[in-house]
């Protein structure tokens, strides 16, 4: 397989394409930016980038001539159009493809046919078909759940109020990866096409629980009394389910799901105890670095 140089990102204007494109940029990769519409002076000079229509292959399939992969990032919005994205980077004759999954749990066999997670199960199916009958390889990237997202949800640990609602007793464990580093594993991924083709890379700066983030909290802020309650993670499952059975999509309803998964402990794989950490050049993140961006919650 020839050498990855030249990459397109589409969804590079998101929360975490920005960060994807920071990271290709530092490691030399030629970056074409796929936006539906160009903001004026949202990008470094040095970035192609092309306006494109992700609903029509052909004008995808021109914005990907000479480019040897595609990450895309885009939002919850265009994750069912990743299809034909993934069509026009085929007759483009793209070598690697990362769709925009970057889950906790999104790969584990028991969320599957879970609303949101079946959306991301059928693209990495399409992507697998395609994959097996073209020139295309792709690589899906599970790097736990992203740390500033984390540190930022009040179902986590609610900073604001001094409360936490222990899911399962706060003792469950998940990975989780600052956004810069998972522009870094991508990085990593595209010089490692070989060893990354085909499958899921597990990327996990640190693993942590519930208990942890709570307990480096009080270390930092002494004087909080916190305000401490219970749930069961198959009750907040249960809940997301139901209230999106009967119609209910709001982000609450599909954000109990998450929860409920993400942070449901082992029963669905959300801690990486093997990684690919080394191979896409992560380190686990200092203990200092973690205390810092929890102290910069209380402020
Ligand atoms: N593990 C975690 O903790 C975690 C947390 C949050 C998100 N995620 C995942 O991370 C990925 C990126 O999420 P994000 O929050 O960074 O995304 P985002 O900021 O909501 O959106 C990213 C970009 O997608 C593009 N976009 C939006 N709608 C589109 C459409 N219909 N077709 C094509 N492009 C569209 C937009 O770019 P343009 O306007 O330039 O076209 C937008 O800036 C997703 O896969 C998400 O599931 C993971």
């Amino acid at each position: 397989m020839a050498a990855i140089r030249n990459v397109a990102v589409a969804g590079a204007s998101g929360n975490l394409g920005s960060h994807v494109l920071k990271a290709l940029l530092q490691a030399n990769f030629n970056v074409t930016v796929l936006t539906r519409s160009q903001k004026p002076g949202s990008y470094d000079a040095k970035i192609t980038v092309a306006e494109v229509d992700f609903t029509s292959t052909n004008s995808l399939t021109s914005a990907l001539q000479n480019q040897d992969a595609v990450v895309s990032t885009v939002g919850i919005a265009g994750l069912e159009g990743q299809k034909i994205l993934i069509d026009a980077a085929i007759a483009a004759g793209v070598q690697r493809f990362i769709p925009s999954d970057f889950g906790v749990c999104t790969t584990s066999p028991k969320v599957l046919g879970f609303p949101f997670y079946s959306t991301l199960a059928t693209v990495r199916q399409y992507l697998a078909d395609k994959a097996a009958t073209s020139t295309l390889s792709y690589t899906v990237v599970a790097p736990g759940s992203f740390l500033e997202y984390l540190l930022m949800a009040p179902s986590v640990v609610d900073f604001k109020n001094h409360s936490v609602a222990l899911i399962d007793d706060g003792n469950n464990r998940f990975s989780t990866t600052t956004l810069a580093n998972v522009g870094t594993a991508i990085a990593g991924i595209f010089n490692n096409p070989e060893k990354t083709r085909n499958r899921v890379v597990y990327v996990s700066e640190a693993i942590l629980t519930q208990r942890q983030v709570l307990d480096i909290a009080k270390e930092i802020k002494s004087k909080i009394t916190w305000t401490i309650s219970n749930i069961k993670s198959s009750d907040v499952l249960r809940e997301g389910l139901d209230a999106v059975a009967s119609g209910d999509n709001s982000l609450q309803a599909v954000g109990k799901i998450l929860l409920g998964t993400a942070f449901g402990g082992e029963e669905y794989g959300s801690a990486y105890d093997s990684n690919d950490n080394i191979l896409v050049g992560i380190e686990a993140i200092s203990q200092q670095k973690l205390k810092d961006l929890i102290a910069e919650r209380f402020n």
